[in-house]
């Protein structure tokens, strides 16, 4: 990885990842071609085997990711970010609860229910800000698994991340939480006791919406194993021009994540204060009602934010139509600034309001990112 150790996020997401050092060694881990290795007879030889295993052009932004979430493991790389949750949810047993958001991201939930439809699995979705309710549902039996993601997808609630923990673990249970959201900088879950971190790839952490990639990331040798057989198995593994081209995103996560998340902040301070704003949401607003809660436990609030227009949907639609610099489509965490009504997707659970847009602030100067915006916002109102 790299020779020296404990550097902080900033820094590892330039240098983790990076070919040992010596002279007339490249930079940068190459991208290797190959379906398999050559391999004699040897046993117990840890050599590569064969691509759907394990790869050289994996292994270095495996290393990344796994340090960047403060795991002495490798993440394990996955074709998608739902792979890695189709994956993780794999780890939940028969005959206990899975406790769920009822706002996670729309297809996990989907994942969710088919597993609790199939299997001897209790999936119980609940307001996962609303800590004495996740709580009682983790109650229900032993050996619970209890699903994070915090912020959600798209209404941005914040878990109480240490209290919920503790209260699995008393259990017996298993934590798995996507930080795609908040990525490694702005939130550390295996720090806050999470067994299993799971990423959509796919957005800040590639960061440029030209990769569909995910990863997983634990601790725990056994769980580790777990996931890594469900991968060989299933076989949902990226290709290597993939995992070259999210490693190369990645050494900018720090700078991005800087810029996009002060601009957010910002638009979503400007938003509020609009007359045509309904509501707006960002957990770096005081009045998000879990702000403290955000400020306790993140190190950065995100680059997300919703907001509801006066109008209602047709409001909504026309702003995502009217933009000019933002981009009207779905995704979150690349460079450009992507603006979506959500509930325009049949899968979008129904408590997500008809009028909902889902911002996911870029880099783009904030004052054009502004314009653009409140102009169009004003335009629904005519
Ligand atoms: C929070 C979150 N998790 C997981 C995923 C799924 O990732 P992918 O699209 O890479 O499969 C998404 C995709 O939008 C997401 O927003």
């Amino acid at each position: 990885m790299t020779g020296k150790p404990n550097l902080r996020t900033d820094s590892l997401v330039v240098a983790a990842g990076r070919p040992p050092r010596r002279t007339g060694a490249p930079v940068n881990p190459p991208v290797v071609l190959s379906s398999t290795y050559i391999g004699v007879d040897t046993p117990g030889a840890e050599d590569l085997l064969y691509a759907r295993y394990d790869t050289e052009s994996w292994r270095p932004l495996e290393d990344a990711i796994g340090a960047l979430e403060g795991s002495t493991r490798r993440a394990l790389a996955y074709g998608s970010g739902m792979a890695a949750i189709s994956a993780a949810l794999a780890l939940v047993r028969n005959g206990t609860t899975l406790v769920m958001p009822r706002h996670s991201y729309n297809v996990a939930l989907v994942a969710a229910r088919a597993h609790a439809e199939q299997r001897d699995l209790t999936l119980v979705e609940v307001d996962i800000a609303d800590t004495a309710e996740v709580q009682a549902a983790l109650e229900v039996t032993d050996s619970p698994t209890l699903w994070l993601e915090s912020p959600t997808n798209p209404m941005l609630e914040i878990a109480d991340i240490p209290a919920l923990v503790s209260a699995t673990r008393e259990r017996g249970g298993l934590v798995i939480a996507d930080n795609t959201f908040a990525t490694p900088l702005g939130q550390q879950p295996l720090a806050l006791g999470v067994h299993v971190v799971v990423h959509s790839v796919t957005k800040y952490l590639a960061g440029h919406s030209d990769v569909v990639m995910g990863a997983a990331v634990t601790d725990d040798p056994d769980l580790w194993s777990r996931l890594k057989t469900h991968r060989d198995v299933h076989g949902a593994v990226p290709g290597p021009w993939e995992a070259w081209l999210a490693l190369r995103g990645l050494r900018t996560l720090a700078l991005r994540v800087q810029r996009s998340q002060q601009s957010a902040l910002d638009l979503a301070q400007r938003l509020e204060e609009h007359p045509a704003a309904l509501e707006v949401r960002h957990p770096g607003l005081a009045s998000h009602p879990q702000h403290e809660r955000a400020a306790a436990q993140m190190t950065g609030f995100g680059s997300i934010i919703t907001l509801r227009p006066h109008g209602g949907a047709a409001a909504a639609a026309a702003i995502a139509g009217a933009v000019e610099l933002w981009v009207p489509g779905t995704s979150l965490g690349g460079v450009e600034s992507l603006i979506e009504r959500r509930r325009r997707l049949p899968s979008e659970p129904v408590t997500v309001p008809e009028d909902l847009l889902r911002l996911s602030v870029g880099i783009e100067d904030v004052e054009d990112l502004a314009e653009d915006l409140l102009a169009a916002l004003e335009a629904s109102q005519r």
